[in-house]
């Protein structure tokens, strides 16, 4: 059986006390998946893996990392216990070289592991080696989400969780950072990702949860839930079509 590196249990997190945003929202992530996370603007889903990552106080609920209670751990922390997270902007040192971005990245690694894992990186994202001198700043929009997901894995997390990777990038980049996601998940890594890209999304991912008003309101086999005509319609904004190929019920 597969082992189980994220279990949210019932999490509740919010930005003031006595408001919650998370309002009781569970997931569970296995070994080598990608998890999705899906659900209209404002459901709160930068808000619930925001709070599983420690940037978001918790009040109440648990997160469990490989068996270890990591519930209201904060951000600093959670490297070290094998969470990484990369945020929707301002993800790299846009100013500092791809390698700096990189060296900066590995600075909690062993001084001797850094260039050999520097090394594993170039060779899963070889674009990245062959721009290692330039700003980050001055890559194209999918390359620089290429450097802030090689920064994330420079220390080998046991998760790797995104907010929104295709956010504002044109057409061409968006499959090149899907197309990322799958080769780092072919490379061991397993993954939990919030999109509003949910086509795109639920075409690489296993699972997927649908959050709404801060709880999972649907959970299923990702490529299942973008043909359930519920989900569909109400939270992904499109009418399931059985002709192309969908189930309908
Ligand atoms: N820093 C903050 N302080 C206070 N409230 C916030 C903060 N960030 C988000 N919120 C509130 O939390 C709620 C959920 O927002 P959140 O950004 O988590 O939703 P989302 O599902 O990620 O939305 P989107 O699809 O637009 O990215 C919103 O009502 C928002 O106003
Ligand atoms: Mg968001």
């Amino acid at each position: 059986m597969a082992r189980t590196v994220l279990e949210v249990r019932s999490l509740e997190a919010g930005y003031e006390p006595g408001v919650p945003i998370v309002r009781g929202a569970s997931i569970r992530v296995e070994e080598g998946e990608i998890v999705v996370v899906l659900g209209p603007n404002g459901a709160g889903k930068s808000s619930f893996i925001k709070a599983i990552a420690g940037l978001v106080p918790v009040s109440g609920g648990s997160v469990t990392l490989d068996g270890q209670d990591i519930t209201g751990a904060p951000a600093h922390r959670m490297v070290r216990l094998g969470l990484a997270f990369v945020p929707q902007t301002e993800n790299v040192f846009p100013l500092m070289s791809v390698e700096d971005n990189l060296k900066v990245a590995g600075g909690v690694l062993p001084k001797r592991e850094v260039a050999p894992r520097i090394e594993e990186m170039y060779r899963l994202f070889p674009d990245l080696r062959e721009r290692r001198t330039t700003p980050a700043g001055n890559l194209s929009g999918g390359q620089r989400q290429m450097v802030a997901v090689a920064r994330a894995l420079m220390v080998r997390p046991k998760l790797l969780v995104l907010d929104e990777p295709s956010a504002g990038l044109s057409p061409k980049f968006v499959s090149m950072v899907f197309q990322m996601l799958t080769d780092v998940r072919k490379a061991g890594v397993t993954i939990l990702l919030v999109e509003q890209n949910a086509k795109a999304a639920l075409a690489i991912g296993d699972r997927a949860y649908v959050l709404v008003e801060g709880r999972d309101a649907h959970e299923g086999v990702a490529s299942e839930l973008w043909n359930d005509p519920v989900v569909a319609e109400l939270y992904l904004g499109h009418r399931a079509s059985p002709a192309q190929g969908g189930e309908s019920r």
